[in-house]
């Protein structure tokens, strides 16, 4: 059966952990300047809808030292943007290349596309998860505490695709997800549900405070992702005491990092204080994308 990563729940907590391992490792290897070809001229198509520097670079640079070969290809340029079916195109794409990444708008054209392609299919971020990033954030998590379990993640911000995909990643890692958003941009709540139901512990907070108290890892992301831009001013105004800043950091553990999957909006959602400082881990979590992305290839790909 082929393998995809639409969302996190697509995946075993084994499988979830094997990805994660390897990436590791590759992230080992690379670092001794070995690059090992794994695949053997294997190409990547890879649609974004939205723009992107750290999904397109690591997949493209990730297919590249891995021995295979990454194609971008944007709605715009291809028949798509003319009316060709998501179905056919994913038809036709299954017949050249090996596995697709999508960035899409809506979860469902992602959906769509798989039921098609004869290939793997991976979600390089939809309105409703990012599962890509999250392997990086877990990754980064487990180097900075060498473990998982009894961590107390603060999601602070926007309920939003990023945020989802964490509350999912508790099922696996055992760690708990505090959320403080506000009322109106709540993740949703059927998400919540699932993680909770298969065993996520998930609390949600009424203040950034509350939930930042003793955390081990603050994260955030943009008040405004792609596709909100016409709430952007409603936006702006509500998330104003959501901020990441030196007087919430000092509510977590005093060696909690902050992460943030990037592009960030430094003054809003956080403070150069915090993006610079040496409580971020936001640089490592950026780099880390290289390295689960590569390993999520060839875990896709049966290589592993
Ligand atoms: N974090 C992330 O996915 O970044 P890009 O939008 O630059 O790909
Ligand atoms: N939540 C952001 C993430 C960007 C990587 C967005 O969807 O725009």
């Amino acid at each position: 059966m082929k393998r995809n990563l639409i969302s996190l729940l697509d995946i075993t907590k084994e499988e979830f952990f094997t990805i994660l391992d390897l990436a590791a490792r590759l992230k080992a290897e690379r670092r001794a300047g070995t690059f090992k070809p794994y695949l053997n001229r294997q190409s990547l198509g890879m649609i974004f809808e939205k723009s992107s520097t750290r999904t397109r670079i690591s997949f493209e640079v990730g297919m590249h030292e891995l021995g295979g070969t990454a194609l971008f290809l944007s709605p715009d340029d291809m028949q798509i943007g003319r009316g060709e079916s998501i179905a056919d195109t994913a038809r036709v794409m299954s017949r050249f290349v090996s596995a697709v990444m999508i960035r899409a708008f809506s979860h469902e054209t992602i959906e769509e596309f798989a039921r098609y392609a004869s290939v793997p299919v991976i979600n390089g971020l939809s309105d409703r998860e990012h599962p890509c990033q999250i392997l990086a954030d877990v990754m980064t998590i487990r180097e900075r505490f060498e473990k998982l379990d009894n961590l107390r993640v603060a999601w602070i911000g926007d309920g939003n695709n990023v945020c989802h995909s964490i509350i999912l990643s508790a099922i696996y890692t055992g760690y708990e997800v505090c959320i403080a958003c506000p009322k109106e941009f709540m993740p949703d709540a059927a998400v919540i549900e699932i993680a909770q139901a298969r065993g996520a512990n998930i609390v949600l907070c009424d203040t950034p405070g509350e939930a930042a108290k003793g955390a081990d890892v603050v994260i955030t992301d943009t008040w405004v992702s792609m596709g909100d831009e016409q709430e952007e001013a409603l936006r702006r105004e509500i998330f104003k005491p959501y901020q990441i800043n030196s007087e919430l950091m000092d509510l977590a553990k005093p060696d909690a990092v902050a992460l943030h999957c990037l592009p960030a909006h430094r003054g809003d959602e956080i403070t150069n204080e915090v993006m610079d400082g040496a409580q971020s881990a936001i640089w490592d979590e950026a780099e880390n994308r290289l390295h689960a992305q590569k390993a999520l290839i060839l875990w896709i790909l049966n290589k592993i």
